[in-house]
Order: C-alpha cells, then sequence, then structure tokens
C-alpha cells in the first residue's frame, strides 16, 4: 500500500464507465453460454463498422507516406491543429459563422469534454482548503494522514459547491462522471440515482426530449448535446434559440455537442449551436470526424471556442482552453489531420454522406422493426440511435438482459445514461446491414409486447 491518499472524487463514481460494463456482462452471458458465441449482434455501443471510404483513406495513406520521406517528415505540430485544417473546418463545415482561430483540432470528443472540464475546474474552495491541510500533516506521519483524509472526506459533503453543472437526463454519460471527477459534484443519491450538486434537466417522451429549461435552476456550465445520445432527438432551431436566450440571461456557459451533427436529416434544424444568434456570447462546441467517417479508431476531432465567449472577469474563454490544449495536449496525429482534410474535400463529403445514408436505412429498419411489434419508438430519424419505450414497471437494465439471454442482440439500457433513461432501451445503427436485419427479425419474434406501449 502506498502513503498516497486516493482522490476522494474517484470513490464518489457510481461504478464503471458504462460500456465497459455493458461488454463484461456480455462476456458473462458467453461464460455461461459459449455456444451462443456466433450467435451474438451488437446494437450496443456506438461504433462505426463500415470501412473508410477511398478518397479519405488517400489521405490518410498520403500524409503517413509523406513521414517516410525528408521533404514530406514532419515531427510536432501547433498544438491546435494544421492552419489548413482549422481553416477547412471553419469553411466547410461552419461556411464562415466561425473563424479559423477558434478551431481546435484534437484527437476526439471525449478527450476534449475533460479538456474543456479542466478550463473550468472544481472550484470546490472548501475542499481545496482542506486538501492543503492534508498534504501538510501527510508530510509528517502516514497514520495522521490516513485520520485527515477521512476528515477531509467528511468535510467534503459539507462543501458549498461554488460551480454547478447542468445536463440533459439521459445523456452521453461523459459530461457527468468527468464532473465528478474534478470534484465538481457530491456524492451520488441512491434513491435518485443523482449527484449533488448536478442539475438534471429531465428529457423524455412526456417533454418531447426538451427540457422545460426556463423552469430549472440555474448551472455554471450546461451541457447539451444534439442530436442527442442516447434518445436521437435532434433539438429544433427554436428550441435552441430558447436554449442560448436561457444561457445568456443566466450567465451560463453552454458546451454544445455536436457529434451526431452530420446526421441531421430533417430540414431547418441546426447542426451547429453557432448557427443561433447570439452563441457566440455562450457556447462551446465539440465535434468529431468519429461518426463522420467512421473515425472512431482513427481519432480527430475539434473544440469551438468563440472569441467573444468570456468568463466573469472578462478574460476570454478562448485563452484558457489554448493554455490547457498547449500545456497538456501535443496536436493530434500529423497522418490523421491528414484524413481530416481529405474528409471535407468534396469527395470526402460526398463519401460521409453515404456512410451515413446507410447507417440511417439501418435506424429506418430497426425503428419499423420495433414499432411492428406494438413498441413506442423515438430517434432514429436526424442521429443513428433508436430509443425504445418499454412497457410500464419494465427496468432497462431488466430488458436488456432479457434481449441479451432470448435474441442473442445487445442492447444498451437507457439506465446506463441517467436515472431519466430508465424504462427505454438504446439501439445502436452502427451494425452492419445484414446483422441489422437479423437482428430485427429476432427481436420481432422474441419482444413482441402484448398490449402496444
Ligand atoms: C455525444 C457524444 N459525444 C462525443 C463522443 C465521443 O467522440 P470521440 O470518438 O470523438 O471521442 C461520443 C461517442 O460516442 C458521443 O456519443
Amino acid at each position: 500500500m502506498s502513503g498516497v491518499t486516493r482522490n476522494p472524487n474517484f470513490a464518489k463514481l457510481a461504478g464503471g464507465y458504462l460500456f465497459p460494463e455493458i461488454g463484461r456482462r456480455r462476456n458473462a452471458y458467453l461464460a455461461a453460454n459459449p455456444d451462443m458465441a456466433s450467435r451474438i449482434i451488437s446494437l450496443g455501443i456506438g461504433d462505426t463498422t463500415l470501412p473508410i471510404p477511398e478518397h479519405i483513406l488517400g489521405g490518410l495513406v498520403t500524409s503517413a507516406s509523406k513521414l517516410g520521406t525528408k521533404e514530406g517528415y514532419s515531427g510536432y505540430g501547433a498544438e491546435q491543429g494544421m492552419g489548413s485544417l482549422r481553416a477547412k473546418i471553419a469553411d466547410k463545415l461552419y461556411g464562415g459563422l466561425i473563424k479559423d482561430s477558434e478551431v481546435f483540432v484534437s484527437d476526439g470528443a471525449k478527450c476534449d469534454i475533460m479538456r474543456i472540464q479542466q478550463v473550468f475546474g472544481s472550484d470546490v474552495t472548501t475542499a481545496v482548503q482542506v486538501s492543503e491541510v492534508n498534504i501538510r500533516i501527510k508530510y509528517y506521519t502516514h497514520t495522521l494522514a490516513i485520520l485527515f483524509t477521512s476528515l477531509q472526506l467528511n468535510l467534503l459533503s459539507l462543501t458549498n459547491f461554488v460551480k454547478t453543472i447542468s445536463c440533459q437526463d439521459p445523456s452521453y454519460p461523459v459530461y457527468v462522471d468527468t464532473s465528478v471527477m474534478m470534484g465538481q459534484t457530491g456524492n451520488i443519491n441512491p434513491d435518485t440515482k443523482q449527484y449533488e450538486n448536478i442539475v438534471y434537466m429531465p428529457c423524455t417522451a412526456e417533454n418531447d426530449f426538451f427540457p422545460d429549461i426556463e423552469n430549472i435552476p440555474r448551472a455554471d456550465i450546461v451541457y447539451f448535446c444534439s442530436p442527442n445520445n442516447p434518445t436521437g432527438a435532434a433539438a429544433t432551431k427554436e428550441q435552441l434559440e430558447l436554449l442560448v436566450k436561457v444561457c445568456k440571461e443566466r450567465g451560463s456557459i453552454l458546451v454544445f455537442d455536436a457529434a451526431y451533427a452530420p446526421f441531421i436529416r430533417s430540414p431547418g434544424v441546426p447542426k451547429s449551436i453557432f448557427e443561433i444568434e447570439g452563441a457566440r456570447e455562450v457556447a462551446i462546441e465539440c465535434n468529431s470526424f468519429s461518426k463522420y467517417a467512421g473515425f472512431t479508431g482513427v481519432r480527430l476531432g475539434w473544440v469551438v471556442v468563440p472569441d467573444e465567449l468570456s468568463f466573469a472577469d472578462g478574460s476570454k474563454v478562448r485563452d484558457d482552453f489554448n493554455r490547457v490544449m498547449t500545456t497538456a495536449f501535443n496536436g493530434a496525429s500529423n497522418i490523421v489531420q491528414g484524413g481530416g482534410l481529405a474528409c471535407l474535400d468534396d469527395e470526402g463529403l460526398a463519401e460521409i454522406d453515404n456512410l451515413i445514408d446507410y447507417y440511417m436505412e439501418n435506424a429506418k429498419l430497426l425503428k419499423d422493426a420495433m414499432t411492428s411489434i406494438g413498441y413506442s419508438v423515438y430517434g432514429g430519424t436526424d442521429a443513428p440511435y433508436v430509443f425504445v419505450k418499454l412497457p410500464d414497471g419494465k427496468g432497462s437494465w431488466d430488458a436488456f438482459t432479457e434481449i441479451l439471454e432470448k435474441a442473442q442482440v445487445v442492447t444498451i439500457p437507457g439506465a446506463g445514461f441517467g436515472p431519466g433513461g430508465d424504462g427505454y432501451l438504446r439501439l445502436s445503427a452502427f451494425a452492419p446491414r445484414d446483422t441489422v436485419i437479423e437482428a430485427c427479425d429476432r427481436l420481432k419474434k422474441t419482444m413482441v409486447l402484448p398490449v402496444a406501449v
């Protein structure tokens, strides 16, 4: 055992991260039923399955080959990304709504969310002061350190948190889990399954998956994802206008996750928060090539931090984000950025459209199959996720287990995305077409509802 005190924020985390937990349950099922291994179909984690198309692949290959030549070799690049890629993102994906200098290219949106959290910090003043005492005492004796660790934990639960965060419930688990790691929250309430100091914004079928934002308490940082993972709901222009207006009136910063923007097919639905007037003063946007171009393993994303966005003391959020990127990140891979440039050529954009058409056809098949056996189904029109309402009283982990055992199909329980997701299941449309067809067939045979919900 070392003499180092565990970061108490990690002890607050309820269980492991969602997707490894799904894998663990699937493996446990297969260990008990090894003959089912070849039957398993995954509609679980939102991981792309189609190969990277030719033009985009060419971009990756060319930039990799250049590294083998004297003239083409490059080492460390700018931490904010290649100028040419930043300019192309601003031009092709934002049509001039943002400036090149506001784009920070990265290794993906998940890591960016943690880096954004680092900019905000924990602001848990009391806890930080107690930690300092703890470190000094620990210097003298290990036993006293342990005593003070428990004192620190007790004081933490009495702490007045000065910074609050808010997120959709259900939502991509990274917003909540990174907030817990950063020390922005209290403990989880075992009854409500909610962390203290997080303002949960319920988004379910009852409110058409958009929160009653004006009647929800203020938070400093508001996380909002559209199209949403897991519900598949894409907020309309009017809804986003209201969101921006409320954040502006309350002096909140909006962190807008647009990782599924290219899946939007409904006319008039914004693909970026910067399509909304006034958003430049309130919002940061994170985005990713993962789902655009099958780059989940390649790793490339970006964050837009507009110049106008500032903290209460007038300092620019952009400057602090730049400080994090230059200190704790060393730039996205030069090979991968070559792939990103190819994505944004006309040929690359056309290839992305084809990939997305394929996944959206899968979503339609899943949606039609579940509707045909009596379920109410949401999402799947502007997002690669189909969100299925379960019969009243049916827990989503129970439904997950039942479908795994009866149909050998892996899904994701809505409760894994927050307490508001219980009673729903998420089906991912990223599986290969033949397996989607087979999964639809098995679900239709095994999951028929006696009464439609
Ligand atoms: C809403 C949302 N944001 C971000 C990410 C992570 O993206 P990346 O692969 O760029 O880390 C995901 C991945 O599933 C996601 O669902």
